[in-house]
Protein backbone atom coordinates (compact mmCIF):
# COMPACT_ATOMS: atom_id res chain seq x y z
CA UNK A 1 0.00 0.00 0.00
CA UNK A 2 2.31 3.03 1.12
CA UNK A 3 5.30 1.02 -0.91
CA UNK A 4 2.67 2.25 -4.33
CA UNK A 5 3.32 5.63 -3.50
CA UNK A 6 4.18 6.94 -7.02
CA UNK A 7 1.36 5.15 -8.61
CA UNK A 8 -1.45 6.24 -6.18
CA UNK A 9 -0.13 10.18 -5.72
CA UNK A 10 -0.75 10.18 -2.40
CA UNK A 11 2.74 10.47 -1.45
CA UNK A 12 5.10 12.98 -3.03
CA UNK A 13 8.86 13.37 -1.97
CA UNK A 14 10.23 16.52 -1.28
CA UNK A 15 13.86 17.90 -1.26
CA UNK A 16 14.18 21.03 -0.70
CA UNK A 17 18.15 22.81 -0.67
CA UNK A 18 19.96 25.75 -0.91
CA UNK A 19 23.10 26.62 -2.29
CA UNK A 20 25.95 29.01 -3.93
CA UNK A 21 26.22 30.23 -7.29
CA UNK A 22 29.88 29.72 -8.42
CA UNK A 23 30.05 32.18 -10.96
CA UNK A 24 28.11 35.16 -11.17
CA UNK A 25 24.88 33.93 -12.55
CA UNK A 26 24.00 35.70 -16.17
CA UNK A 27 20.68 35.54 -17.94
CA UNK A 28 21.77 33.14 -20.22
CA UNK A 29 22.80 30.49 -17.66
CA UNK A 30 19.88 30.44 -15.84
CA UNK A 31 17.85 29.88 -18.71
CA UNK A 32 20.01 26.90 -19.69
CA UNK A 33 19.27 25.29 -16.63
CA UNK A 34 15.71 26.12 -16.56
CA UNK A 35 15.51 24.63 -20.31
CA UNK A 36 17.41 21.79 -19.03
CA UNK A 37 14.87 21.17 -16.34
CA UNK A 38 11.86 21.80 -18.60
CA UNK A 39 13.14 18.69 -20.83
CA UNK A 40 13.88 16.57 -17.85
CA UNK A 41 11.59 16.68 -15.11
CA UNK A 42 8.23 15.84 -17.02
CA UNK A 43 9.50 12.39 -17.83
CA UNK A 44 10.28 12.18 -14.14
CA UNK A 45 7.08 13.31 -12.83
CA UNK A 46 9.17 16.24 -11.17
CA UNK A 47 7.58 19.35 -10.41
CA UNK A 48 9.23 22.59 -8.28
CA UNK A 49 10.66 25.19 -8.72
CA UNK A 50 13.86 27.10 -8.59
CA UNK A 51 15.04 30.58 -6.86
CA UNK A 52 17.83 32.75 -7.62
CA UNK A 53 18.88 35.80 -5.85
CA UNK A 54 21.68 37.35 -4.52
CA UNK A 55 23.95 34.53 -5.95
CA UNK A 56 21.99 31.91 -3.53
CA UNK A 57 20.07 28.89 -5.19
CA UNK A 58 16.82 27.77 -3.40
CA UNK A 59 15.25 24.66 -5.02
CA UNK A 60 12.02 22.88 -4.39
CA UNK A 61 11.73 19.23 -6.11
CA UNK A 62 8.58 17.66 -5.86
CA UNK A 63 8.02 14.15 -7.00
CA UNK A 64 8.56 10.05 -7.10
CA UNK A 65 11.32 9.56 -4.00
CA UNK A 66 13.57 7.62 -6.59
CA UNK A 67 13.48 9.95 -9.34
CA UNK A 68 13.90 12.69 -7.26
CA UNK A 69 16.77 11.64 -5.29
CA UNK A 70 18.34 10.60 -8.21
CA UNK A 71 18.01 13.98 -9.69
CA UNK A 72 19.10 15.59 -6.52
CA UNK A 73 22.44 13.76 -6.81
CA UNK A 74 23.08 14.98 -10.34
CA UNK A 75 21.90 18.56 -9.72
CA UNK A 76 24.13 18.42 -6.32
CA UNK A 77 27.28 17.63 -8.96
CA UNK A 78 26.62 20.75 -10.77
CA UNK A 79 29.87 22.51 -11.03
CA UNK A 80 27.77 25.77 -11.64
CA UNK A 81 26.97 26.01 -7.61
CA UNK A 82 28.83 24.73 -4.56
CA UNK A 83 28.14 24.46 -0.77
CA UNK A 84 24.43 22.49 -1.29
CA UNK A 85 22.73 22.37 2.03
CA UNK A 86 20.09 19.94 1.54
CA UNK A 87 16.89 21.82 3.94
CA UNK A 88 14.01 18.79 3.63
CA UNK A 89 14.32 15.19 2.26
CA UNK A 90 11.13 13.84 3.25
CA UNK A 91 7.91 11.47 2.15
CA UNK A 92 4.36 13.51 2.43
CA UNK A 93 0.56 12.54 1.83
CA UNK A 94 -0.36 15.64 0.00
CA UNK A 95 -1.13 16.75 -3.19
CA UNK A 96 1.78 18.76 -4.92
CA UNK A 97 2.52 22.48 -4.18
CA UNK A 98 3.65 22.83 -8.34
CA UNK A 99 1.87 20.86 -10.43
CA UNK A 100 1.87 22.99 -13.58
CA UNK A 101 5.55 23.91 -13.18
CA UNK A 102 8.20 21.98 -14.38
CA UNK A 103 10.77 24.13 -13.58
CA UNK A 104 10.09 27.48 -12.89
CA UNK A 105 12.15 30.14 -12.14
CA UNK A 106 11.05 32.66 -9.70
CA UNK A 107 13.01 36.00 -8.78
CA UNK A 108 13.67 36.64 -4.77
CA UNK A 109 11.73 39.70 -4.83
CA UNK A 110 8.65 37.39 -5.65
CA UNK A 111 9.03 34.32 -3.76
CA UNK A 112 7.37 35.52 -0.94
CA UNK A 113 4.45 36.70 -3.46
CA UNK A 114 4.28 33.14 -4.64
CA UNK A 115 4.63 31.63 -1.64
CA UNK A 116 1.97 33.57 0.01
CA UNK A 117 -0.43 32.83 -3.37
CA UNK A 118 0.00 29.12 -2.53
CA UNK A 119 -0.63 29.07 0.98
CA UNK A 120 -3.88 31.06 0.14
CA UNK A 121 -4.84 28.76 -2.60
CA UNK A 122 -4.45 25.36 -0.83
CA UNK A 123 -6.61 23.66 1.53
CA UNK A 124 -4.62 21.36 2.84
CA UNK A 125 -3.15 21.91 6.04
CA UNK A 126 -0.20 19.79 5.65
CA UNK A 127 0.01 21.85 2.60
CA UNK A 128 0.35 25.34 4.36
CA UNK A 129 2.46 24.27 6.65
CA UNK A 130 4.60 23.05 4.70
CA UNK A 131 4.63 26.64 2.71
CA UNK A 132 5.25 28.10 6.09
CA UNK A 133 7.89 26.36 6.64
CA UNK A 134 9.46 26.82 3.47
CA UNK A 135 9.10 30.22 3.86
CA UNK A 136 10.68 30.14 7.29
CA UNK A 137 13.57 28.24 5.70
CA UNK A 138 13.97 30.94 3.14
CA UNK A 139 14.18 34.01 5.52
CA UNK A 140 17.01 31.90 7.27
CA UNK A 141 18.92 32.13 4.18
CA UNK A 142 20.27 34.88 2.44
CA UNK A 143 17.28 35.32 -0.18
CA UNK A 144 15.18 36.93 3.08
CA UNK A 145 17.47 39.03 3.51
CA UNK A 146 16.70 41.53 0.52
CA UNK A 147 16.44 44.70 0.99
CA UNK A 148 13.63 46.50 0.89
CA UNK A 149 14.85 50.15 1.21
CA UNK A 150 15.47 50.59 4.67
C1 LIG B 1 20.76 25.21 -9.39
C2 LIG B 1 20.55 24.14 -10.42
C3 LIG B 1 19.30 23.55 -10.57
C4 LIG B 1 19.08 22.55 -11.53
N1 LIG B 1 17.84 21.98 -11.64
C5 LIG B 1 17.65 21.00 -12.55
C6 LIG B 1 16.38 20.36 -12.67
O1 LIG B 1 15.41 20.66 -11.99
N2 LIG B 1 16.27 19.37 -13.61
C7 LIG B 1 17.30 18.98 -14.43
O2 LIG B 1 17.14 18.09 -15.25
N3 LIG B 1 18.51 19.59 -14.32
C8 LIG B 1 18.70 20.57 -13.42
N4 LIG B 1 19.94 21.17 -13.33
C9 LIG B 1 20.98 20.76 -14.28
C10 LIG B 1 21.66 19.46 -13.85
O3 LIG B 1 22.59 19.70 -12.82
C11 LIG B 1 22.42 18.82 -15.05
O4 LIG B 1 23.30 19.76 -15.60
C12 LIG B 1 21.47 18.37 -16.12
O5 LIG B 1 20.42 17.57 -15.61
C13 LIG B 1 22.22 17.55 -17.18
O6 LIG B 1 21.38 17.40 -18.29
P1 LIG B 1 22.00 16.96 -19.71
O7 LIG B 1 22.69 15.64 -19.47
O8 LIG B 1 20.81 16.84 -20.63
O9 LIG B 1 22.96 18.04 -20.13
C14 LIG B 1 20.16 22.16 -12.37
C15 LIG B 1 21.42 22.76 -12.21
C16 LIG B 1 21.63 23.75 -11.26
C17 LIG B 1 22.98 24.39 -11.12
Amino acid sequence: MQNDEGQSGLSIHNIVYCSRAVHQMDKETLEKIISTAKYHNPRFGITGLLVFGSGIFFQWLEGPRDNVTSLFKIISADPRHSNVVLLTDEDEFRERLFPNWDMELVAAEDISVVLEDAMHTVSDPKQKKTLFNMVQELNKSELGKHEKGH
